[in-house]
């Protein structure tokens, strides 16, 4: 599968940088070209020329290097791999891809690239607790970044714990599969999940309780069929899936905008449970309780239905659309009116009501109503009915 690809692999400077050597060696024993950019930091850990010897070609490392430049630019550096991966990703390597910063060759080639990265941190463990790193890591996972480790062990530093970059072995199986051609490869995917809030003032607001989590399994399942996935999330509960792009939304409207920026889509999944109504009543400062005892009274108005607004577009719909319809009784029925009365190609339909225990809970029983039928699937965990409707979405799309 690595046969005839091109990495290009950004070497910070941390002490794993000496795996580094054995991963570029493992890739070109698949077949698979290695372009070494090396930090300067990295420079302290291995040579450059261990570097150059073991992936048999020059090894960039300098922003403003004529000769490089004239050969192949930065830019064309960037664009010219199948993918990007970073191994190690040092601390100081994430702060920088997190903040876009641009100081030298490996950070401005990180920016510059149109192509997936994976990236490889290593670092001494409280580094990586750090709310810092944590907080870069999840910036880099909702920017679309691919993470592979760290392990957890003995570190060169004395100290145990998470930190240890992943051996070469498990980054080289990383990258195959991000470079693996799924069969939703070159397909954009949209994805919207979790609830809206929708405010009341500035300090309350009007809420539901799904968690999320069923729209992140499907968005996990997408990726790893190799679609580019655009991940458009109320303030969830469940983790963000890996891989995808992250967009976060409060309200129903501002769901609506983001869905239509991320247009064109080839298919697009509405698993989000989005209120119903927004409050036109809002205030914009807090309310204070009435000192005589009058309650306040709220205003509703009926929030835009996404899932019918871009079914119903007459340029630029999807060619599939999903929708779920989450019933507490007659749900076939009620679920295939739906169906019919929102435009959209499927419904992923289930029986939320109490006794399931579906409702926030880790498993789910779906039926898929389609035009010609409803099939009911078996219950499943909420990974595997992701992982069923992921694989229908890609036997049907052309
Ligand atoms: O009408 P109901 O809320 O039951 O429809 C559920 C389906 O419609 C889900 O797919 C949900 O994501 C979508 N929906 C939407 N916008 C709304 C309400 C529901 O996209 N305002």
């Amino acid at each position: 599968m690595l046969a005839g690809k091109h990495v290009l692999l950004v070497i910070g400077g941390g002490i794993a940088a000496f795996k580094a050597l054995d991963l570029i060696r493992r890739l070109r024993e698949r077949g698979c070209q290695v372009t070494p950019v090396m930090t300067n930091a990295a420079g302290e850990f291995v040579t450059p020329l261990s570097v150059s010897a073991l992936a048999a070609t020059k090894v960039y490392s300098d922003l403003f290097d004529l000769t490089d430049e004239a050969e192949m630019g930065h830019i064309e550096l960037s664009r010219a791999a199948d993918l990007i991966v970073v191994a190690p990703a040092t601390a100081d390597l994430m702060a920088k891809m997190a903040n876009g910063l641009a100081g030298d060759l490996a950070s401005t080639v990180l920016l510059a690239t149109d192509k997936r990265v994976l990236i490889a941190p290593s670092m001494n463990v409280r580094m990586w607790d750090h709310p810092a790193t944590q907080r870069n890591l999840k910036t880099l996972q909702s920017d679309g970044v691919l993470v592979v480790g760290p392990d957890e062990g003995d570190m060169a530093c004395g100290e145990y714990g998470p930190g240890r970059m992943a051996e070469p072995l498990d980054i080289v199986a990383a990258i195959d599969h991000a470079l693996s051609d799924g069969p939703l490869k070159g397909k954009h995917v949209l994805v919207t999940s979790g609830p809206t809030h929708e405010p009341i003032d500035p300090v309350r607001y009007i809420a539901n309780r799904s968690s999320g989590s069923q729209g992140t399994a499907i968005a996990n399942a997408l990726v790893g069929l190799g679609a580019d996935v655009t991940f458009v999330t109320g303030p969830a509960d469940a983790d963000d899936p890996v891989g995808a792009k992250i967009v976060r939304v409060e309200t129903a409207a501002d769901m609506l905008d983001a869905v239509t920026a991320a247009l064109p889509a080839d298919a697009a999944v509405f698993a989000a449970a989005v209120a119903d109504w927004r409050v036109t009543s809002a205030s914009d400062r807090k309310i204070k309780k009435d000192a005589n005892g009058a309650l306040p009274s709220l205003e509703f108005a009926e929030n835009p239905d996404i899932l019918a607004t871009v079914s119903q577009m007459e340029k630029g719909r999807p060619e599939l659309v999903i929708g779920f319809a989450a019933e507490t009784n007659d749900v076939i029925a009620n679920a295939t009116s739906k169906r019919d009365r929102k435009g959209c190609d499927w419904i992923v339909a289930n029986d939320v009501s109490p006794e399931t225990g579906i409702m926030g809970g880790s498993e789910n029983d779906v039926t898929l109503i389609t035009a010609d039928a409803a099939e009911d699937w078996p219950r499943a965990g909420k990974d595997a009915v992701a992982q069923q409707l992921a694989e229908r979405i890609a036997a049907t799309l052309s």
